[in-house]
């Protein structure tokens, strides 16, 4: 045997260490068959690369652990895991209501990809009851969509009311449960259908992977995603799932401590006179707690701030003086990020005849990491002097 045969030959190499704590990244396109009957049998999978070798099953079968599903799947970034469900669930001709406080993202998708497509998003207020939202649902309404707490906002929505409503209609509920990492809530236990999840942010937990997860409980909604996934060709990769599966161990430790280091940093904030509003689910003074606190078993480390400021002007002042806190989006990393969120806000539809809350101040949200929070707290106090 020549060496380039040596090297290159698909049956040798094969002996592999089975005594390793972890599943191995395995990466591969090419997937080999025992015997050429097989080959076309429909029955055998994986059938190539894109299906997901050992270490994407690996991560597959965690998150549905995690999320009581039949079946969970990934896709290459949360926001594809959000997009890939609507449009293998939606067809021209129909209509989805969207919770007004999703992830800005999805909007942009709905608004001009899907709408291209023929399906219309209507986006309704957080506030909304079960009721309230089933009122707005018309016979083309196909998917109601959740997300609690809301993307900036942290509004609260009654999701187990919404889901029981959704599915007495026959309507399809997709829940953005990214805040909790699949552990502070569990929306299939509640009866939606699909439970989305960014897990970029806390199972990845190291601000360096993007990825994302869709899990379901019903097989035929299992068996339509698998459809789409293999026909859109969405591949997520070895390494990436390797590193959420290596996020997953530590999940646990990681979000309480950030969601404990929050509500402290949160309830300080709380006692400053800089700051007008401190909008956490965690504390009494949200008007969600009630039902975050019937819902979740804790807080994530994500909170938003109304400081007495005129705006964006002010609330980028206050960002550039901070110094422990990094200017970024994602969160859910072990270091603590801040941004102003009016250019965010200004996306969201209004409700006709009801004041924008939104209007006046200058609105900080902050992710609060693993750092010690009493040295956060200073570094906040150091630039409070821009709201004075
Ligand atoms: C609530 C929520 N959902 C979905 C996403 C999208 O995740 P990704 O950044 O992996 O696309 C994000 C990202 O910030 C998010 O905050």
């Amino acid at each position: 045997m020549k060496d380039t045969t040596r090297l290159t030959s698909a049956t040798l190499g094969r002996a592999r260490s089975r005594r390793s704590v972890n599943t191995p990244v395995e990466r591969g396109s090419t997937v080999l068959f025992e015997s050429a009957d097989k080959l076309y049998d429909d029955d055998i999978k994986p059938t190539y690369g894109t299906d997901g070798l050992s270490t994407q099953v690996e991560l597959c079968r965690m998150i549905a652990e995690l999320e009581g599903a039949h079946e969970s799947f990934i896709l290459p970034s949360g926001l594809a895991a959000l997009t890939l469900p609507l449009f293998a669930c939606l067809a021209a001709g129909d209509e989805i209501l969207v919770v007004n406080s999703c992830y800005a993202p999805v909007r942009r998708f709905l608004d001009t990809q899907l709408k291209r497509y023929g399906v219309t998003a209507r986006y309704y207020d957080p506030a909304l009851s079960a009721d309230e939202v089933m009122a707005l649902a018309r016979p083309a309404t196909k998917m109601i969509y959740v997300e609690s707490p809301g993307s900036l906002t942290f509004d609260i929505q009654d999701i187990p009311a919404i889901a029981k409503a959704a599915k007495a209609r026959g309507l399809l509920t997709l829940c953005d449960n990214t805040y909790g990492g699949g552990m502070l809530f569990k929306p299939l236990d509640h009866g939606v259908d699909l439970s989305m999840q960014a897990l970029t942010k806390y199972v990845g937990g190291h601000s360096d992977v993007l990825i994302g997860s869709v899990s379901v409980s019903d097989a035929k909604l299992a068996a339509t995603l698998h459809k789409a996934i293999k026909a859109w060709g969405f591949f997520t990769s070895a390494d990436e799932s390797y590193l959420a599966l290596r996020g997953l161990r530590t999940m646990s430790l990681r979000l309480k401590q950030s969601g404990d280091s929050a509500l402290k940093v949160a309830k300080w904030l709380e006692r400053c006179p800089e700051v007008l509003r401190v909008v956490h689910p965690g504390l009494p003074s949200h008007p969600g707690h009630a039902v975050f606190a019937r819902d979740f078993s804790a807080a994530n480390g994500l909170f938003l701030v109304q400081f007495k400021g005129d705006g964006e002007p002010q609330s980028q002042a206050f960002l550039d003086l901070l110094t422990l806190f990094g200017l970024g989006f994602s969160w859910g990393g072990y270091e603590s990020l801040a941004v102003n969120c009016e250019p965010q806000f200004a996306f969201r539809t209004r409700t006709p005849g009801t004041a924008d809350p939104y209007a006046e101040g200058s609105f900080i949200r902050f992710y609060i990491g693993l750092e010690d929070p009493e040295d956060l707290i200073a570094d906040i106090e150091q630039a409070l002097g821009v709201f004075a």
